[in-house]
């Protein structure tokens, strides 16, 4: 080995995730199984720069793997983007020992990653956090089942007062300029029509698509909006329907932080534990600069640079498996 491993920090940061509890504890555990001392970083790069670090045992991370939320809280750190601010950020690295870290988030904590490893040869390896599964060369991240889960939960309970009421809602979800979380739970609530960054519809399509449903069958119709400037939201695409089709009463919800909280399902905490445990090989087989990530069910390493490009692409296929289905 030609660093010492001897003493690993782990944060969250970014947004929370369902499962991040479940990552941190496997990482603290398997870090400790191999010998390795664990430092917890509070509040992401901001508590790195404000040491705000503290030692964890075994013990400091039980009854956490239900937990939804972070531990470690979290937050978006503007002064980590600054030299100054990661200068700061590696002295304290030194003063606790830490000789590696484990960052578990999204794109924004991969990217500063990227920098700080790069600046001050540090190894460092990420863990998939964010309910958007927008990282590339991962079929899924942390947090990202359970999300989807709540969403399709509170889809099917508006279904119940937008049919009793024969209304078109428009469900906002989040994603941030992703379509993952809205196509698929469009699919699994068996909603009319998803609108999403990634595919332009037009208020003609989607009203074609809505008269179909309403015609036929149906006597309420549910689109799944994602959160976008690209597709004006829900309020803004319920806005133009109000003024163009009048005939439609119309409602919208915005599902909002609901998404990010609450019990990890099974999957998400099946994923982060052995995505922390891959974290810790993946140091010990002196990796750095890589994402934990999962693809056919087996993990995979992901570089830091690869995992934060801005190009995931949506399965088309489940666009053409939503159309079929919502005739
Ligand atoms: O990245 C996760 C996410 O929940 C996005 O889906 C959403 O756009 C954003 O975070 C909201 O961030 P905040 O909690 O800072 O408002």
């Amino acid at each position: 080995m030609q660093y010492e491993l001897n003493c690993i920090g782990i944060l969250t940061s970014g947004g929370d995730a369902p499962g991040m509890n479940a990552a941190i504890r496997a990482t603290t555990r398997t870090a400790i199984f191999n010998g390795i001392k664990v430092k917890a970083i509070y509040r992401g790069y901001k508590g790195l720069i404000s040491n705000e670090i503290k030692d964890f045992q075994t013990e400091n991370v039980s009854n956490i793997i239900q937990r939804g939320g972070t531990i470690l809280k979290t937050a978006r750190s503007d002064e980590f983007r600054t030299p100054e601010g990661r200068k700061i950020a590696y002295e304290n690295l030194q003063r606790h020992g830490m000789n590696a870290l484990v960052v578990i988030g999204g794109d924004g904590t991969f990217t500063g990653a990227r920098i700080f490893a790069q600046e001050y040869n540090i190894p460092i390896v990420g863990l998939p956090g964010t309910i958007d599964n927008d990282l590339c060369g991962t079929d899924t991240t942390i947090g990202y089942d359970t999300a989807l889960n709540t969403i399709i939960d509170a889809v099917d309970k508006i279904r119940d007062t937008a049919s009793s009421h024969e209304r078109l809602f428009f469900i906002e979800v989040m994603g941030r300029d992703a379509g993952f979380l809205a196509l698929n739970s469009a699919i699994a609530s068996g909603a009319e029509a998803t609108i999403i960054p990634e595919r332009k519809t037009k208020v003609d399509q989607l009203k074609e698509l809505i008269d179909n449903g309403f015609r036929k069958s149906k006597n309420s119709s549910i689109v799944i909006v994602a959160e976008s400037d690209i597709t004006g939201g829900a309020n803004g695409l319920a806005e133009r329907m109000r003024i163009e089709h009048p005939e439609y009463d119309v409602r919208v919800t915005i599902l909002g932080h609901i998404q990010r909280g609450g019990s990890p399902t099974a999957y998400d905490r099946i994923i982060a534990s052995r995505m922390g445990v891959a974290a810790i090989d993946a140091l010990i087989d002196e990796q750095r600069s890589i994402m934990i990530g999962i693809v056919n069910n087996q993990i995979v390493h992901v570089p830091f640079t690869k995992a934060i490009k801005d190009d995931k692409p949506i399965n088309e296929s489940l666009v053409g498996v939503l159309q079929i289905l919502s005739i």
